[in-house]
């Protein structure tokens, strides 16, 4: 009979022969994270849907093309998360994170929903590893918090990333901007697709994200927010960018970066890779000052940055980077009669207490079909338990890769011998290279 139906498109099957990768991945952000002080925070997969298009911006192609978003049966407008930054910042909110001790640090693993196109490294359900400080306005935040980025890359292992930074300005100087933009794109108008000549009036500099190509070519030479940002912005720009050279982090100053959310203010950055296709950001973020007064706070300066995991793991495999293997089966009991099961039970207890990954027959094989299992799944060593090692009280671990036999009392001090095996078996490994 046929699936009666399959996983929706744009989502991914994470299977367990791959979670090791994601593991890696998760282990490696996180631990880098609280190195600088981050804590992890957890926040709902949904949330009330005017938290996104006030932040996210109503102008956005996230909010207005892309949000999953749907009425639930309280006939509430729901959403569920496009990004994480909303979240973060209402839960910091809410719960009175940003009344403490200042700043104030937050990361998450989080899966986000958008409604895009699928392709290579694009997704409709993704994950995102994010990273949100809260209560500093010092260029050296911004500094901080690409480091932050930089030294996770590093740490996976990743080669040929690109950092490109920009600023946006505040509200202040984009208002010039705006004007100088909307003068450009007004005299290509009918090039514009029926969203971005909605944009055209309510916010010009949008259109410089439209996803559609007759936009971008629209946008060609249009004027930069560099050229317009005031002295203030000029200054924080100047400080962060002395600051990352300072720690030795390259960068090239990219006018084109506008991201896809309205939030940002001064500093955006983005890091990018050539080696897993069109979908080439791996890392955005940038400052956004204005947003936690926006959504209800005290008025707050914050920035942060998201990278998305399935475009790490691209980049890592693309790279072929070390991944840390999955766990392997450090002892498979198998069992020549069933009344050994009792006994094969036991040990594998033991051993599971002392930290052992341990197996025994679940499915009432035959010994040679527990053997062949043995090796399908790697099993490192194996025991047969019969009806002599029963009566003796002493069986044999096979080493499956030398094929070395050790003896082994099936008593108490059975954990503590096989940690010897073990030990051997590491040294012989390490020694192989
Ligand atoms: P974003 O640039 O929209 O920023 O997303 C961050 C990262 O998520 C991207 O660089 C990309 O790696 C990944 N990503 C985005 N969309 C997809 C998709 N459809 N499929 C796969 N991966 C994707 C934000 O979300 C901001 N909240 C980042 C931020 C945090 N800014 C300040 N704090």
């Amino acid at each position: 009979m046929p699936l009666i139906t399959q996983r929706p498109k744009g989502t991914q099957d994470i299977l367990p022969c791959e979670v090791s990768m994601w593991q890696t991945v998760e282990h490696i952000t996180a631990e880098t994270a609280e190195r600088y002080g981050f804590k992890e925070i957890r926040f709902p997969v949904f949330e009330h849907t005017e938290l996104f298009t006030r932040s996210v911006g109503d102008t956005t192609d996230v909010v207005q093309k892309e949000m999953y978003t749907f009425t639930d049966k309280g006939n509430r407008s729901v959403t569920l998360r496009p990004e994480g930054t909303a979240g973060a910042v209402r839960a910091a909110l809410e719960n009175g994170l940003l009344g403490g001790a200042l700043p104030q640090r937050v990361y998450y693993h989080i899966p986000c929903f958008r409604y895009e196109k699928p392709q290579t490294g694009r997704f409709r359900q993704f994950h995102q590893f994010g990273a949100e400080l809260f209560g500093s306005e010092s260029p050296y935040a911004d500094a901080e918090i690409i480091a932050l980025a930089f030294n996770i890359l590093n740490r996976l292992g990743l080669k040929n990333i690109e950092l490109s930074i920009n600023s946006m300005g505040c509200p202040d100087c984009r208002g010039g901007y705006h004007k100088a933009l909307r003068a450009f794109l007004e005299e290509k108008r009918d090039a514009l697709c029926a969203t971005c000549l909605d944009r055209l009036e309510r916010n010009p500099a949008r259109i410089l994200d439209c996803k559609s190509p007759a936009c971008g070519k629209a946008a060609e030479n249009a004027p930069q927010i560099l050229d317009f940002i005031c002295n203030e912005c000029a200054e924080h720009f100047g400080k962060l960018k002395s600051a990352l050279s300072s720690m030795d982090l390259h960068y090239k100053i990219d006018p084109q970066i506008v991201r896809g959310l309205d939030y940002y203010s001064k500093t955006v950055f983005e890091f990018s890779t050539e080696d897993i296709g069109a979908q080439s950001v791996i890392c955005g973020g940038g400052r956004y000052d204005g947003l936690i007064g926006q959504l209800g706070g005290k008025p707050m300066p914050a920035l942060g940055f998201a990278m998305g995991i399935e475009r790490l793991i691209l980049t890592m495999k693309n790279q072929g980077c070390d991944f840390s293997p999955a766990k392997v089966c450090d002892l498979y009991i198998a069992s020549a009669e069933e009344a050994a099961l009792e006994k094969a039970a036991q040990i594998a207890r033991v051993l599971r207490d002392e930290g052992f990954y341990a197996e025994y027959d679940i499915m009432g094989r035959g010994l040679k079909a527990q053997m062949k299992y043995a090796d399908k799944i790697g099993a490192a060593f194996t025991l047969v338990l019969g009806g002599e090692e029963l009566a003796s009280g002493k069986a044999k671990v096979k080493n499956m890769k030398t094929g070395e036999l050790s003896d082994i009392a099936l008593d108490d001090k059975f954990a503590g011998c096989f940690s010897e095996c073990m030990v051997l078996l590491d040294r012989a490994c390490t020694e192989e290279g």
